[in-house]
């Protein structure tokens, strides 16, 4: 496996790809690289030929007071893992060579962006489509690999593919949990052994919402009960705790599936997200 830092770099690389007639698969990521990452490189491998990954810890979607920091970065542990998953390219730039001097050009999607995550992170979502906007133009694969666990992410970059007409195949991913149910993320690892026992009544508890509803008011009532549970159980926070259209998350108009429930809550210092559809 290559690793190289430069968009010149990468674009030179892909260009002697193409010549061979290799179809090539990109897996943004921003390290701290787990078995959810890995499954996207596999899933790739059923669309192309060939598999690159990036990592990049992207300063734009983090406020001032979130954890940019404190993020997880290992880089040497994650070319290992990858490069044993088969990725044969691995993008590493660095700030300046993303954000140019003087760059101020961001993506704004429209209504999705304020809405859920962004409505308790209002930076985040510019800053994901700003940046996974330039990866795509930078490495300009065939198509992207992203995980369902971040569910809402997926729908933006989806959305803006198709609106700004990239001709990019944008392919979802499952989930990969921890056997308890505990979908895994880089920022598992903040959590203390207490609160990671805890961890697991999120998904739990979104599985218990799996039933037939008669109304938009016993989805409601059933959605505040659960966070009442979760805040009792021993959670921070829940910022938010919804059950929306599986697809678009649009606000449901009638408790028809298929639906989705998804949800962000704090242990400590640690914020969780997660979502079902059922
Ligand atoms: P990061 O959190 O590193 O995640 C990289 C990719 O892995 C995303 O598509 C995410 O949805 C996926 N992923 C994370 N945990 C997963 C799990 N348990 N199962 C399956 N897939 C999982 O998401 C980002 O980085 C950034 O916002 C990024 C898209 C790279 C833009 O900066």
């Amino acid at each position: 496996m290559e690793i190289v830092r430069t968009v010149g770099e990468v674009r030179d690389w892909v260009s002697e790809q193409r010549k061979h007639g290799f179809s090539i698969g990109l897996v943004p990521t921003m390290g701290s690289v787990h078995s959810g990452h890995l499954s996207l490189v596999n899933i790739a491998y059923n669309y192309v030929d060939i598999v690159i990954a990036s990592v990049f810890v992207n300063p734009l979607q983090f406020s001032p007071q979130e954890d940019f920091d404190q993020y997880p970065r290992d880089e040497t542990m994650d070319a290992k893992l990858f490069e044993a998953a088969g990725v044969k390219l691995l993008y590493i730039p660095n700030k300046d060579e993303v954000y140019c001097k003087g760059h101020s050009t961001t993506i704004h999607i429209g209504p999705l962006n304020d809405d859920l995550e962004g409505q308790f992170r209002p930076h985040f979502f510019v800053g994901v489509a700003t940046v996974v906007t330039k990866l795509l133009i930078q490495v300009n694969p065939d198509a992207a690999i992203f995980g369902e666990k971040d569910f809402q992410q997926l729908c933006i970059i989806k959305k803006l593919v198709k609106d700004l007409d990239i001709c990019i195949q944008i392919i979802g991913g499952k989930t990969v949990r921890e056997s308890d149910g505990l979908a895994i993320s880089s920022r598992n690892q903040y959590l203390s052994d207490q609160e990671r026992i805890l961890a697991r009544e999120l998904y739990a508890g979104m599985q218990s919402l799996n039933k037939h509803f008669q109304s938009l008011e016993e989805i409601d009532g059933a959605c505040d009960d659960l966070k009442g549970s979760l805040l009792k159980a021993g959670f921070s926070a829940v910022d938010y705790l919804v059950i929306r259209h599986a697809e678009s998350l649009e606000r449901l108009v009638s408790p028809a599936k298929p639906m989705r429930i998804l949800g962000a809550a704090w242990l400590g210092k640690t914020r969780l997200i997660d979502n079902l559809c059922f």
